[in-house]
């Protein structure tokens, strides 16, 4: 996302509107490197034509080794012959006249391409993001929750680039858990299905602080059925080439738009608590699984409120379900008490007992999977009760 230097809030307000939305602006060149080590996808810079001439060719010189892939575009009042060469000579891009929007539109654009260009020759090959999906078919389970606290963890205080998207397309509500107030959300790019690319993308996500990126749900139900399946896997193929994780929150379903992500997904970490009916249900949702042939060999078993022993102890779970939980989570306040406050647990609290479950799960999802093959685990006969056993006791 574009970021623009100017002191004077008019002429930065100007400048904002010509480019994506998202673009951040601040005050004075002396923020920039700090800026621009914390967000590595940061493609161009515009330095305003209040900010002196002499601070906008230290930043460019600043930039030009540290950054050699961003632009930094100048605007400027007058553009000399001599104003030109001498940015050329210190690193910028362009020189754009002001009071021509239209020019630092084209401008940021050959300056996202450029970045484009210089980042996917520097990747190419197997570098594409992963595709972690947290799925139930229960609600209330936490799979929010999860995906989140996930999320943060993966992203490593913005180390590693991550964006969470919330395919709960009626009911969404990442957005609220994070306390984000999104202007875009996935329902912009409906209708623009064969022209999905990163730069559209980048302007309809929304940033967690400078931690992650969100691309929240439509804000209206009705909105999921135009949602097409398409969309759904352009939108992650897309979002792979430029992230290294694409978190991907869900809707307690097997629906078409689910299962869309299902099939685009690397790892899915299945949410799963102790009460009968949501084992039940993750047992059926399992064999269909199974059926469509989705990950079955990276599927990953998250219980969450582990100790609710509602009749059902943890241990039982791995016979019940065929599957060993990777991840136990307790009940804890703290929890929701993090959410509501706007800080997920593994940000708030990142040494609490639920924040270092979290993180362990998270790098078991990031890496090679660590759990039994599937069907080791179902034949582990110390814990396995027959499925067919705990059925009939209900
Ligand atoms: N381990 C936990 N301890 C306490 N509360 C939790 C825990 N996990 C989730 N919750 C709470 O349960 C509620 C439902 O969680 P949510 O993540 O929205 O579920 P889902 O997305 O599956 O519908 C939320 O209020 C959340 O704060
Ligand atoms: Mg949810």
């Amino acid at each position: 996302m574009p970021v623009v230097v100017e002191p004077d809030h008019v002429i930065a307000d100007a400048l904002l509107r010509s480019l994506p939305p998202g673009t951040q602006a601040v005050p004075d060149t002396g923020r920039v490197h700090g800026w621009m080590s914390q967000h590595p996808d940061e493609y161009v810079m515009l330095i305003g034509p209040s900010v002196p001439f002499s601070d906008a060719l230290e930043a460019c010189d600043g930039l030009r080794l540290t950054r050699p892939a961003a632009s930094v575009v100048l605007v400027r009042d007058e553009v000399s012959t001599d104003t030109f060469a001498r940015a050329v000579a210190a690193g910028a891009r362009e020189v754009v006249p002001s009071g021509s929007p239209e020019n630092v539109a084209a401008a940021v654009d050959r300056a996202y391409r450029l970045f484009s260009a210089l980042r996917g020759a520097a990747s190419a090959g197997p570098n594409e993001g992963k595709v972690i999906t947290v799925w139930s078919p229960k609600g209330g389970v936490g799979k929010t929750t999860m995906a989140v606290n996930l999320g943060l963890a993966l992203a490593e205080k913005g180390a590693r680039r991550v964006c969470l998207v919330d395919l709960d397309l009626a009911f969404g509500d990442v957005s609220i858990t994070m306390q984000l107030f999104p202007t875009h959300s996935i329902e912009h790019a409906i209708g623009s299905e064969d022209a999905i690319d990163t730069a559209l993308l980048d302007g309809l996500l929304t940033p967690h602080q400078d931690s992650m990126m969100v691309l929240a749900a439509p804000s209206h139900p009705d909105v999921r059925d135009r949602i097409s399946a398409t969309l759904i896997s352009q939108v992650i193929r897309t979002l792979r080439q430029t992230f290294d994780f694409i978190v991907v929150d869900t809707a307690p379903a097997l629906d078409e738009q689910t299962l869309t992500a299902l099939d685009e997904t690397d790892e899915i970490c299945i949410v799963a608590t102790l009460d009968v009916p949501t084992l039940k249900n993750v047992k059926v949702a399992l064999e269909t699984l199974d059926m469509l042939n989705i990950a079955p060999d990276h599927r990953h078993l998250l219980l969450n409120r582990a100790d609710d022993e509602v009749g059902i102890s943890a241990d039982r779970v791995e016979g019940i379900l065929g599957m060993r939980p990777e991840a136990r989570i307790a009940t804890s306040m703290d929890v929701a008490a993090a959410t509501n406050a706007g800080k997920p647990i593994v940000v708030r609290n990142p040494h609490h007992p639920i924040s270092l479950a979290v993180a362990e799960m998270a790098s078991q999802l990031a890496g090679q999977r660590v759990a039994p093959p599937r069907g080791e685990a179902v034949a582990a006969p110390a814990t396995a009760a027959p499925a067919r056993g705990f059925w009939k006791r209900r």
